[in-house]
């Protein structure tokens, strides 16, 4: 049976330029390089220049992708960016990101579902790809949460970076089976009970202003794994696929002993996990498609693996999406 899917033409992704590590961290709060490392994995994480914002890092990442794709602005006719770190309130920074390309045509839109962003951004261009609303796609993840971290909190300021990722997706006809090229499936998830755990408590209905990230940090740990195994178990029973016939394993970067746990319980062999945020911590929505970009110019990732993408983040929202590259 001939099905639509959404396959992945290119991906490019964009770092700021300023790197801020543990040591220069430990001269801001009270915290170590040891701590960090231990507790986290994370090393450094890059940090946006003054008046740089969130969809020029968006466009730097999707020009890019674009470039790796071998397309031109004007082939996309639907831009979808994940952020919790918009530009401003409105309009959604994708519609930036689209005039910033130079593009009067299609339609641009934002995802917020946090550090699971990129993967509900995924899903929903996907969804347009496939119902025949839109042929070329750019997905972007895209933050600056370095505007939005309490620099005083040691708790949440040393987990944090800023940076994008993005991809061209394109629909292309499939037999139907997990033999396919592009999105085989995708599970999304979320539970408002857990909305105070991980929240910002700024907004334009509530305060008239910003606010800053504040975390639970044992609270989100304590839940991470079992929500990112359910959901990346969900996508292996949907095409029969497994943790052996996986190639890579690419999660949201949050923390390595969350990854490592998430890797174990899945079944999965450690030598098929991305792994980036030591240099960049967590660019929340931004990350999968920076790691993923990073598997994809060291040349990981070939033409017909089996590749794992999952998140989990504020909301709680997660999911995964699994595609064949
Ligand atoms: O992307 C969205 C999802 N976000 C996450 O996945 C984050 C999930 N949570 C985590 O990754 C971890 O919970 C953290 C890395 C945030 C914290 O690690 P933990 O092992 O859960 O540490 P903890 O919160 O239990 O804190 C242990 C100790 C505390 O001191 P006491 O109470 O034991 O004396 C903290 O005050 O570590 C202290 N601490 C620090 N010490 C040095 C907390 N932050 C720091 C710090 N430097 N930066």
């Amino acid at each position: 049976m001939t099905v639509k899917r959404s396959i992945v033409l290119g991906t490019g992704s964009y770092l700021p330029e300023r790197r801020l590590t543990n040591s220069d961290l430990a001269d801001l709060v009270d915290t170590s390089d040891e701590w960090i490392v231990q507790r986290t994995g994370i090393r450094a994480r890059h940090i946006a220049a003054e008046g740089e914002v969130t969809s020029d890092l968006a466009v730097h990442a999707a020009r890019r992708a674009l470039e790796a794709a071998k397309l031109e602005p004007a082939d996309i006719d639907l831009i979808v960016l994940a952020t919790a770190t918009p530009d401003h309130t409105f309009p959604a920074s994708a519609v930036t990101v689209q005039n910033k390309l130079g593009l009067t045509s299609g339609f641009a839109f934002d995802v917020h579902a946090v550090c699971s962003g990129f993967v509900y951004a995924l899903t929903t261009a996907d969804a347009y790809l496939r119902t025949g609303m839109a042929r070329r796609a750019l997905v972007i993840g895209a933050e600056t949460f370095s505007r939005i971290l309490d620099w005083n909190d040691r708790t949440t300021c040393v987990l944090f970076g800023d940076g994008a990722g993005a991809l061209v997706l394109e629909a292309a006809e499939g037999d139907g089976t997990p033999a396919d090229r592009g999105i085989l499936t995708s599970h999304l998830r979320s539970d408002g009970a857990h909305k105070d755990k991980l929240y910002v408590d700024g907004g334009p209905s509530s305060t008239q202003t910003v606010g800053h990230l504040r975390m639970q940090g044992r609270e989100v740990f304590r839940h991470a794994v079992s929500m990112i195994t359910d959901v990346v178990e969900d996508a292996f029973a949907a095409t029969g696929t497994d943790a052996d016939s996986l190639d890579w394993f690419i999660p949201h970067q949050a923390n390595r002993r969350i990854i490592d746990a998430s890797a174990k319980k899945l079944g999965i062999d450690p030598a098929k996990v991305v792994v980036t945020l030591e240099d960049q911590g967590n660019t929340s929505a931004a990350s999968i498609p920076l790691a993923l970009d990073a598997a994809v110019r060291d040349g990981r990732v070939q033409r017909g693996d089996l590749i794992m993408l999952e998140a989990m983040g504020g909301g709680f929202t997660w999911g995964a999406s699994l595609l064949r590259w």
